[in-house]
């Protein structure tokens, strides 16, 4: 816990937590999480891609590992617990074995993936992409909201774009991936199970990002008739409205409107000229997902010619719904039993480097309840007993790896 205080610490913002992918802090919380993993008596190096990982050798050198991972970035206004549990408890795991000097039939290896939350560049996944060779290097020419592109920041922060396949790892490397995280939501907290409860994740939902570039005609607000406006802002405001209605009507569908960006600001008194907005849709099943993002452009469509305004939507996200290994599955549900506990197993709606990841290896994830669901803001709040039930399943996954994977 303390840990996850540290790195709360570096922030962009005096005010609450914000870390996004190649800034400074992103530097620092690296630098901190690979000092924490070499005294854990890990080999620390940082990727092609900005992830920071550390390795700690098995019986022999070379082993395949079983890799735990989570992210260090964060949203804007984040709180402390998303990602940076479960990058804080695979390093625990590990500095308990070095403690005991026990070394395992396989490797482990922990890493701090730079950038899952795509904050700056509506990059998601990124940092896990880049491992499992799905890095798009489309995302290189985005740009963040100061106008700097993706590949200027890397090489800023000591990366070279030309070399960002020297991340992409060998399957063969890994054994199975699992990732401890906060729930997000109140499920665990309502299901009433008691404290240091923890619980097994069956699947990670898919999800779509879409970019929505508004172009009307700016004017004074004085002296253009309402007939004669073609108003961006009131464009996006139909928008908006539309993408919770398709979330409202589709099965197990949300959709949110996260950014909303009058171009040069805005000023009480100039019609909005030019606006862009933010789409997220996911949903569990990818084609009702893939059907809402479909209704949603169409909408959108209509909507531009009835306002007289250009809409163009970009695709910047996209990752389908992925399975947790049932066999992973099961292990977690067992060892929660043999620690006392009911196991419960819950879908995850938010997105994590386990889904990305999956397209390499066997995936699973371990949720710790935060109190009141609430997270993807300052109040994210979690219990130390929860925090510890979680670091202790996940360790006692990964010293009986071999046997469990046997049986
Ligand atoms: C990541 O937290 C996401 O689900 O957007
Ligand atoms: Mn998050
Ligand atoms: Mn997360």
């Amino acid at each position: 816990m303390s840990r996850l205080d540290q790195l709360a610490a570096i922030s962009e913002s005096s005010k609450g937590l914000t870390r996004r992918y190649l800034t400074r802090e992103h530097r620092r919380a690296n630098d901190l999480v690979g000092s924490w993993m070499r005294e854990a008596g890990m080999a620390v190096r940082e990727d092609a891609v900005g992830n920071i990982i550390g390795r700690y050798e098995g019986e022999s050198r070379g082993l395949p590992a079983v890799l735990i991972g989570s992210h260090l970035d964060t949203v804007v206004m984040a709180g402390r617990y998303d990602g940076m549990l479960g990058v804080v408890s695979g390093i625990e795991c590990v500095r308990a074995l070095d403690a005991e000097n026990v070394r395992l039939s396989h490797a482990v290896e922990v890493v701090g993936f730079a950038d899952e939350e795509g904050a700056r560049f509506q990059s998601t996944y990124l940092g896990s992409r880049a491992i499992t060779g799905r890095f798009d290097p489309d995302v290189l020419k985005r740009k963040d909201r100061d106008g700097i592109n993706m590949g200027d920041a890397m090489r800023e922060f000591g990366l070279d774009p030309a070399r960002i396949g020297e991340a992409t790892r060998d399957p063969e490397n890994f054994l199975a991936y699992l990732e401890v995280h906060i729930e997000q939501g109140p499920v665990l907290e309502s299901e009433g199970l008691a404290l240091g409860s923890v619980t097994t994740v069956t699947t990670v939902t898919g999800a779509n990002r879409l970019k929505v570039e508004i172009r009307g005609e700016p004017g004074h607000a004085g002296t253009v008739p309402m007939k004669k406006r073609h108003d961006a802002l009131v464009a996006a405001s139909e928008c908006v409205l539309v993408v919770s209605e398709i979330a409202e009507a589709s099965p197990n569908t949300v959709g949110t409107v996260g950014q909303l960006t009058i171009g040069g600001g805005g000023a009480s008194n100039v019609i909005p000229g030019n606006v862009s907005l933010s789409v997220d849709i996911r949903a569990a099943d990818d084609k009702v997902r893939w059907a809402a993002v479909t209704l949603f452009e169409e909408s959108a469509a209509k909507i531009a010619e009835r306002r007289s305004v250009q809409i163009d939507i970009d695709r910047v996200h996209e990752a389908s719904s992925v399975n947790c290994a049932p066999w992973i599955i099961e292990q977690i549900d067992r060892v929660i039993v043999e620690q006392g506990g009911r196991p419960f197993r819950l879908p995850s709606g938010a997105g994590h480097d386990a889904a990305a990841m999956s397209d390499v290896t066997d995936v699973g994830m371990i949720f710790v309840r935060c109190r009141g669901g609430v997270s993807h803001c300052p109040t994210e709040s979690i219990a130390e007993e929860d925090a510890v039930a979680g670091a202790h399943l996940l360790s006692n996954i990964v010293r009986n790896f071999r046997r469990q994977i046997v049986s």
